[in-house]
């Protein structure tokens, strides 16, 4: 199959361009990077020429909720359409797990308006919400670090590996449409400071970490609400697995 990765150049588009091809399917990819703005639309119509389905793995730039609304719903809207001119037959979305129940989040917001735009959208598609992946905590962490100080919130999550939430991706982009897929997780739930800690100690980063529910992530995303949903897909690696093979 021709498929199309938007937002291949990033964690889990590269990772599903690698799995794409290493199954033999030819892949165009996407990202401004390479030439083709969602944005502005610019190269799009050309890289969509022949393409069968299309994953959407993009991300945003951390902005407030208004701006990441925007941001994710002009890129979609542009995708679908360019889609829907070259008669793609498949829209795959990576989405987050527990967006629904959290008010808050700005990026959340902004994975909404994804999702409102493709279910109401031209294109067959099949959403895919995934848990934090396993580098989740030290990324976050590392936005509020200072002088070798970060704070971080303490969320319950199930965290999944990169390459795991990749193949799904890619095995589900060579299907057929499903609709609203299952929630994807990693096998064990974690408690993000400690994964943050355990991540920067197999880096070799010294950082003191500050738990706290002052930043981003709000006293709301507390409890369950990260957790993945009954009849979830469990993906294998460990977070464990992951610190192992050295957190990359
Ligand atoms: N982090 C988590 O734990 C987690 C969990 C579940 C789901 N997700 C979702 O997973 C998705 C991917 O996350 P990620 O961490 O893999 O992202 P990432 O590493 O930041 O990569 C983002 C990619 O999008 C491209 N991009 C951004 N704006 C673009 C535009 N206007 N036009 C074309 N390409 C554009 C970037 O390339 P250029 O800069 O070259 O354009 C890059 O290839 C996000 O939507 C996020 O909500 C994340």
């Amino acid at each position: 199959m021709r498929i199309a990765v938007a937002g291949a150049t990033g964690n889990i588009g590269a990772r599903t361009v690698a799995a794409l091809e290493r199954d033999g399917h030819e892949v165009v990819r996407i990202s401004r990077s390479l030439g083709v703005d969602l944005v502005t639309g610019a190269g799009l119509d050309d890289a969509l020429a022949g393409v069968d389905a299309v994953v959407d793995a993009i991300s945003a730039p951390p902005t407030d909720r208004e701006q990441t609304a925007t941001y994710f719903g002009t890129t979609t809207s542009n995708l679908l359409a360019a889609e829907q001119r070259a008669g793609v037959r498949h829209h795959v979305l990576l989405s987050i797990v527990g967006i629904h129940g959290i008010e808050g989040n700005a990026h959340y917001s902004g994975k909404r308006e994804q999702e409102r735009l493709v279910t109401e959208g031209p294109v067959p598609w099949t959403i895919v919400p995934a848990t934090q992946f396993h580098d989740f905590a030290a990324m976050v962490a590392g936005w509020t670090e200072r002088d070798g100080v970060a704070t971080i919130a303490p969320l319950l999550v199930q965290p999944i590996a990169p390459a795991d939430i990749a193949e799904i991706l890619a095995e589900i982009a060579t299907g057929e449409p499903q609709g609203r897929y299952v929630d994807v997780a990693g096998p064990e739930t974690q408690d993000l400071v400690d994964m943050a800690r355990r991540t920067n100690e197999v880096r070799g980063r010294v950082v003191k970490l500050v738990p706290t529910w002052s930043g981003i992530f709000e006293v709301s995303m507390a409890g369950n609400v990260l957790l993945p949903g009954e009849n979830a897909r469990i993906a294998p690696t460990t977070f464990d697995d992951w610190l192992a093979a050295g957190a990359v």
